[in-house]
């Protein structure tokens, strides 16, 4: 079962001006080995749950050009803010269950950093995910399990049938456990027939 956190919850958060933690050096070598860097010009990500942007940023170090949405106005506000000298970063307000997607183009890479464990229904997330990912592409999601939390954080994280469902499907499935609570799964698209 997902985590039911309100938009105003979140908003509340980033208005205090707090955030979440860092982006740890091994998850950027997990992306780098399981995705690698920009392989041309001009591809892009999106950054679904950007909060208040680091990881969509770092995205940018590996050549990609990004898109972070979120759907807490507070965060993308401070994103917008923090990294308006950054070239090929932008960010926007957007509820990813709630909004349309339709007029998104196809990325090479989607991300979700602490994110995927609030997404309500992860089958349509997961279809529209598919959707938009190049052929190819990959999805990238980085997030705590949650028998691995104390009993107070256990909403934050997925249990072992949302992994399942997460992996299910794919080209290639690659898992990495980056701490004693934190696993990253890189999914790989089908590459087009
Ligand atoms: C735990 S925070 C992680 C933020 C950021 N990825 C990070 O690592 O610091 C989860 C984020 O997901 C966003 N979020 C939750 N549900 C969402 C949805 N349906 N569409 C877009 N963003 C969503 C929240 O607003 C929040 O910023």
């Amino acid at each position: 079962m997902s985590a039911v956190v309100t938009v105003g919850a979140w908003e509340a958060h980033y208005a205090a001006g707090r955030g979440f933690r860092p982006v740890m050096s091994n998850e950027q070598h997990t992306f780098e080995r399981h995705v690698g860097p920009a392989a041309a010009a001009g591809l892009t990500a999106l950054d679904i749950g950007c909060g208040t942007g680091e990881f969509a940023h770092y995205l940018t170090t590996c050549g990609y050009d990004v898109l972070g949405v979120d759907c807490a106005a507070t965060a993308i506000s401070r994103a917008t803010n923090r990294y308006s000298d950054t070239a090929n970063l932008s960010f926007r307000c957007w509820d990813a269950e709630n909004e349309q997607w339709d007029d998104l183009p196809q990325f090479s890479v989607i991300t979700t950093r602490l994110s995927y464990a609030f997404i309500k229904d992860k089958t349509e997330f997961l279809k529209r995910v598919r959707t938009h990912l190049a052929p190819g592409g990959h999805f990238h999601v980085m997030t705590p399990r949650r028998e691995k939390l104390p009993p107070e954080r256990r909403n934050t994280g997925i249990n072992e049938t949302e992994v399942t469902d997460l992996c299910a499907g794919w080209a290639h499935v690659k898992r990495h456990e980056l701490d004693a609570q934190h696993t990253s799964y890189t999914l790989t698209h089908q590459q087009e027939s």
